[in-house]
């Protein structure tokens, strides 16, 4: 389980996670949802440890990963994506995945080899596969169309087997047909995967159809929690975000 308690950030005067606490069980959806500068992107920076928190912590398993930084967090199992096609765009998909499994051993040896080296094609081929990037794998990453590269990232936070992964946004800068065809993809891994996924999204349509657990973050602090169902009829979400924007529609 990861048990987020009493996290906080501030910027200058700006409280951007104040006093987060929020249980995440083992093999959970949840989307984490809230207004512009509401503190989603923080509270996700913070639990990967590309923020350090102010106070509080981020606990998995009961192990406190508040402060440590973020490849020691990676590999406790908290995953996320990163805009990795774009780092690398001349390598090739396959290539940028067993990249990421061998930078991960290299930081490892210290400790232990994670993954046998024998396993980490493996790794990599199952990746590719769940993501559907399979017969794509000799194209850089360059030549991915945008919702690719996304894949590619969640694909390169999956080889590293984490327990978590949080997705920030993953269906920013596409078209619906696009953005559907990924958050299906985030659904199905999730389901074949058994991990617990968090994902960040904009899109009500899409957060009421797959989200179980909805999160609403407003001005750093957590609004409300609860089933689509609950978050679509609670007044303070309608009023502080729903009913306000161009989420009107999937209201109704
Ligand atoms: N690195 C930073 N330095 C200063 N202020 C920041 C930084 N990151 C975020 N903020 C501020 O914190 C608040 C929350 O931002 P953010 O977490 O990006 O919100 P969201 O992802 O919900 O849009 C905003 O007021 C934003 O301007
Ligand atoms: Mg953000």
């Amino acid at each position: 389980m990861l048990d987020i308690r009493g996290l906080s950030k501030s910027f200058g005067g700006v409280k951007a996670t104040d006093d987060v606490s929020l249980d995440f069980a083992d093999g959970s959806l949840t989307a984490v949802i809230g207004p512009n500068g509401a503190g989603k992107s923080t509270f996700f920076n913070l639990i990967t440890g590309a923020l350090r928190p102010d106070s509080g912590q981020v606990l998995l398993e009961g192990v406190d990963l508040a402060g440590k930084s973020p490849s020691d967090i990676v590999r406790y199992g908290i995953g996320r994506a990163f805009q990795v096609a774009s780092i690398f765009p001349s390598l090739t998909v396959q290539e940028t995945m067993l990249a990421a499994v061998c930078a991960d051993q290299r930081r490892s040896t210290v400790l232990h080899r994670r993954f046998p080296l024998a396993e980490t094609r493996d790794r990599a081929e199952h990746a590719m596969e769940l993501l559907g990037l399979a017969n794509k794998r000799h194209r850089t990453a360059a030549t991915l169309s945008h919702g690719d590269q996304k894949l590619l990232d969640i694909a390169l936070a999956l080889v590293l087997d984490p327990k978590v992964l949080l997705l920030d946004e993953p269906t920013a800068g596409m078209g619906t047909e696009e953005r559907w065809r990924m958050i299906d993809k985030v659904r199905e891994l999730w389901e074949a995967q058994k991990i617990t996924v968090v994902f960040i999204e904009h899109d009500m349509d899409i957060v009421f159809k797959i989200a179980p657990r909805i999160v609403v973050l407003c001005y750093g602090r957590i609004l409300a929690t609860g089933t689509p169902d609950a978050i679509r009829r609670n007044e303070a979400v309608i009023e502080a975000y729903l009913g306000t924007e161009e989420h009107a529609e999937a209201v109704t």
